[in-house]
């Protein structure tokens, strides 16, 4: 039986957060960023990190960087002893709230083309498969699929 969805908080990024958020994505993650990495992002007037929050303790993390109206979503992780519980999908839905307010409308991402649960997660969420960069990860070595979540459907053209 499913989990009832975790009343987590999600609030932005600060500076002071940063040995949390690296502490989570290195659980999470087999090429994770350093403590540094995200005390940059939280200064970053082209980013958004977002953090879930429960019972003050930092179970989930999302950030992107925006860029000519378009947002790379960098990071997505949850604590292992959380997931299933809505966590990750309610940080993304702030995120294209949040990116929205910043002019951002249309989204994009690479997950490991074996992820099938972030791959389920992300296609919920209106993401598509875009095409595979092959061979793109490290440790271990494994295709990259590129998704987009657009607002307005691509019209194909014809010549
Ligand atoms: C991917 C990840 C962020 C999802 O976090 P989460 O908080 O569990 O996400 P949510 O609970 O919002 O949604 C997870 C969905 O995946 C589904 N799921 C879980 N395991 C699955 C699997 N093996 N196959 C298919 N779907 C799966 C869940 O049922 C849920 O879908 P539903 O809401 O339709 O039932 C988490 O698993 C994680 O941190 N993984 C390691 C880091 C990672 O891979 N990050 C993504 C990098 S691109």
């Amino acid at each position: 039986m499913k989990e009832p969805a975790l009343p987590v908080r999600i609030r932005r990024l600060a500076e002071q957060d940063a040995p949390a958020v690296a502490c989570l994505e290195a659980q999470c993650l087999s090429m994770p960023w350093s403590e540094r990495a995200f005390a940059d992002l939280a200064k970053d007037g082209n980013s958004i990190g977002l953090v879930a929050e429960w019972e003050r303790r930092v179970v989930g993390f999302a950030s992107l960087t925006g860029l000519s109206g378009e947002g790379e979503v960098n990071n997505v992780a949850t604590d292992p002893a959380f997931r299933c519980r809505g966590v990750a999908g309610a940080l993304l839905e702030e995120l294209f709230r949040q990116g929205g307010e910043m002019g951002i409308s249309d989204f994009t991402l690479e997950v490991r083309a074996g992820n099938a649960a972030a791959i389920h997660l992300y296609e919920r969420l209106g993401f598509q498969s875009a095409g595979i960069r092959p061979r793109f990860y490290e440790k271990p070595v494994e295709d990259a699929m590129i998704m987009w979540r657009r607002s307005k459907p691509t019209i194909p053209t014809s010549f």
